[in-house]
């Protein structure tokens, strides 16, 4: 039996660099489990969220819109247990025994706290800590929380999440060799892996760069038909008339017809721009997969969204679960760190 767990951090709709990076690939880890007991825990990230939110609506909202979008993807509530992070106040408990033995020098060397500090210096700033809070500092220490919570064996993540898993490895090798597992139990923390698909190579945005909400070239996983055509009429193409023969390598249509388009699709796309076609019947195309692609996902977000009863009960439903496991686990924990 294996446990596999994953969270995203509560902060809006995710766009298509989420979807085909991290949350398909950790969609299809559902449905292709060779174990039936094998164990799942998708949870919402919202303390994390704490680091930059400020405004408990906004907070409500951001954590309701993961969840919808988990269910419109097609995650089932039967097989996964589904919580938020802050029904869980074990995970409390967790990161402060963690926090006193991670080294502090390891949380300087975090990407997501040193990008800050970048920031800072880029800007001018003579106080690199400038506007950085302690939550963000110690943003991986929760998240290590998160995962050793559950005795976590796989985290399916993104590439940029590999730091934090690393380090939560380290963290609890470093007190696997300090502490005594209590009679009966294999270890005190049990020693996650990162779990990254390989073959998923970066999304790129409308611009070509890395999609990303703060280049502002991102399409949001539910955006409506129209809104779609507006984001897919963005995507920067070259000035090339409609007869000349084109390089698909070299378009950023192409990349994202990519990520819909069956293998024939794809090829025969190929043929017809290696014979000339125009720009704006590639945008047609592109719009009418990725439409049909998540138009049924969409109808299931919206309806969700609109009638939140059933998210509630979902939410509800999986803190239970959640917190008998944890519990477990905090036990195990304490005991062979407090002594009692
Ligand atoms: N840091 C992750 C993100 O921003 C979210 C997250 C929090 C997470 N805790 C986790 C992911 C535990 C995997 C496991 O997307």
């Amino acid at each position: 039996m294996k446990t596999i767990l994953t969270g995203i951090k509560a902060t809006g709709v995710p766009h298509w660099g989420n979807y085909f990076g991290a949350i398909r690939p950790a969609l299809d880890m559902v449905s292709n489990l060779k174990h039936k007991d094998d164990r799942f825990y998708f949870f919402i990230a919202d303390y994390h969220s704490l680091t930059s939110v400020r405004d408990p609506k906004v907070m409500e909202e951001y954590t309701y819109e993961v969840a919808a979008m988990w269910l419109a993807c097609g995650l089932d509530p039967e097989r996964v247990t589904i919580y938020r992070q802050s029904d869980i106040p074990e995970v409390m408990e967790l990161f402060w025994m963690l926090t006193c033995h991670i080294p502090k020098g390891d949380l300087n060397r975090a990407h997501a706290y040193k990008a800050a500090r970048d920031e800072n210096e880029a800007r001018g700033q003579e106080d690199l800590d400038h506007g950085v809070n302690a939550g963000l500092f110690l943003y991986p220490v929760l998240m290590a929380a998160d995962i050793m919570l559950f005795d976590s064996d796989f985290v399916p993540v993104g590439k940029d999440q590999v730091q934090h898993i690393e380090m939560a490895r380290s963290i609890a090798q470093r007190m696997n060799g300090l502490y005594k597992a209590p009679k009966g139990e294999k270890f005190v923390l049990k020693e996650p892996k990162e779990l990254i698909q390989s073959e998923v190579a970066t999304v790129i945005g409308l611009d070509g760069r890395k999609m990303s909400k703060s280049y502002q070239n991102s399409i949001p996983l539910f955006a409506t038909e129209n809104e779609l055509k507006k984001l897919i009429n963005r995507v920067t193409t070259d000035s090339l008339p409609p007869e000349v023969p084109k390089r698909p390598e070299d378009s950023f249509l192409f990349k994202f017809f990519e990520l819909f388009g069956s293998e024939e699709e794809i090829a025969n796309l190929r043929k017809r721009y290696e014979a000339g076609v125009g720009w704006g019947e590639v945008k047609q195309l592109l719009h009418a997969k990725a439409n049909e692609h998540f138009s049924p996902m969409r109808e299931i977000y919206f309806s969700l969204m609109n009638d939140r009863s059933k998210i509630d009960t979902i939410l509800k439903e999986g803190a239970r679960k959640a917190s008998l496991d944890a519990k477990n686990v905090i036990r195990r924990v304490k005991q062979s760190v407090m002594g009692r």
